[in-house]
């Protein structure tokens, strides 16, 4: 898929340094070519001859090398890649992108050049949840740059948080997404997919039977056409698609904090069956039996996803698009749904029990849209999710 395509690979110098190398070794093998370039902080990580022996050739190293500069120039280095990823990107290379500093080879390379940029940003999670950090990183999206991950996990400085770098193959998905020549080439786009699962206390949890068939079809369906897709799950049933960015979570509210944090995109997909509910005040110890009789749970509501993102008065998404599970009055009651959440379309389906929709290989939808009612015929899931996600196309075109 990468054949014919050429890497400018900027490693910074943070421990996440060590998968880079795998990252070298998978892009070659897809086909890409890769020239990468060592910071003098990364030197302190992975070695130059680990680098190029992966490379199969020469580590660039030095703003002020004149054999360099013989044979190739800063500027000309930085122009002649199809994409300048930099992994991992730490907080220090972060800000002097945002800053426009250019006293090294890296960030005189990220100065100089034309060509799209794509950071896999790695760094301790203090250091990624200050104010300084999440400022250089709107920043950054604003400049047009993609931001894949960081992963949220356990970190080598021993904490926990996000701040991992993303896997390398998911940074080849991300990569891959951004130099197809699909239809959707260049759009970012977020799905949110799967149940929530909302707590009772920590071994129980309240939640619905949404497998994430749907919304995984979506997903892998708009990456195919080429948008790098930001992939928001619950804990869903089906594993998620590849090529796509995984973003997992349980809850209503962290779905929405990941939606938020995802943004900006040029479409959202909100094919997620999020609880209405909560349990209020869930209990951070297991409910234990008691003679006192039975417990009682009282609920909160949830924040409604769709609606939020919807209405957002700054960064809303141009194409925002819901679902609607009715069992009766499919048009009436979904474009009403469309008005009150503010969205642009609404993917309708009947899941009343004798369709067989619901837990089904099928579906049979009604695309709302500001333009009226589509009924589309009774196709598979996956059929479903590729006129979706032709649509969508269409409409960011
Ligand atoms: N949604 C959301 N956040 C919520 C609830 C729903 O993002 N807290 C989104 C779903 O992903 C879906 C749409 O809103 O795109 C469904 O709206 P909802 O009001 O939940 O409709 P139904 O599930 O169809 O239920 P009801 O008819 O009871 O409103």
């Amino acid at each position: 898929m990468l054949a014919g395509k050429h890497i400018l690979l900027i490693i910074g110098g943070g421990i996440a340094a060590f998968k880079s190398l795998d990252l070298i070794r998978r892009l070659r093998e897809l086909g890409a070519e890769v020239t990468p370039v060592l910071t003098r902080a990364g030197e302190e990580f992975v070695t130059p001859l680990s680098v190029s022996a992966l490379a199969g050739k020469k580590v660039f190293r030095d703003l002020f090398d004149l054999g360099d500069e013989a044979e190739m120039g800063h500027i000309q280095l930085s122009r002649v890649a199809d994409l300048l990823v930099v992994a991992p990107a730490t907080a220090d290379l972060m800000a002097k992108m945002a800053q426009g500093h250019a006293n090294d080879l890296a960030s005189t390379l990220l100065l100089a050049t034309d060509t799209p940029v794509m950071i896999a940003p790695a760094m301790n999670v203090r250091m990624w949840d200050h104010s300084a950090t999440q400022r250089n990183l709107e920043r950054l999206k604003q400049d047009g740059i993609t931001v894949v991950g960081p992963n949220e996990g356990d970190m080598a400085c021993g904490e926990y948080g996000p701040g991992r770098m993303a896997e390398p193959m998911e940074i080849v998905s991300a990569i891959e997404a951004h130099l197809s020549d699909g239809p959707l080439n260049g759009k970012r786009i977020l799905v949110t997919s799967g149940p929530t699962h909302e707590p009772i206390d920590p071994v129980r949890y309240i939640a619905n039977r949404s497998s994430g068939a749907q919304g995984t079809a979506i997903a892998r369906a708009l990456a195919a056409l080429g948008a790098e897709v930001i992939f928001v799950t619950g804990p869903a049933d089906v594993p998620p698609p590849d090529g796509v960015q995984v973003i997992r979570v349980q809850t209503a509210q962290q779905m929405l904090d990941a939606a938020r944090a995802a943004l900006p995109v040029d479409a959202g997909i909100f094919a997620a069956a999020v609880a209405d509910w909560r349990v209020d005040g869930a209990s951070d110890r297991k409910l234990k039996k008691s003679k006192d009789g039975l417990p009682t749970l009282s609920f909160a509501e949830n924040p409604d996803i769709l609606k939020t993102i919807s209405q957002m008065e700054k960064g809303r998404p141009p194409l925002v698009v819901g679902f609607a599970a009715e069992t009766n009055d499919v048009i009436d009651n979904a474009t009403a749904k469309r008005a009150r959440k503010g969205c642009d379309w609404i993917v309708a389906n009947d899941v009343s029990p004798e369709t067989g929709i619901m837990g089904g290989t099928e579906n049979a939808v009604t695309l709302i849209t500001s333009d009226g009612a589509e009924d589309w015929p009774r196709m598979n899931k996956k059929a479903v999710a590729e006129k979706l996600a032709a649509r969508i196309a269409q409409a960011l075109g």
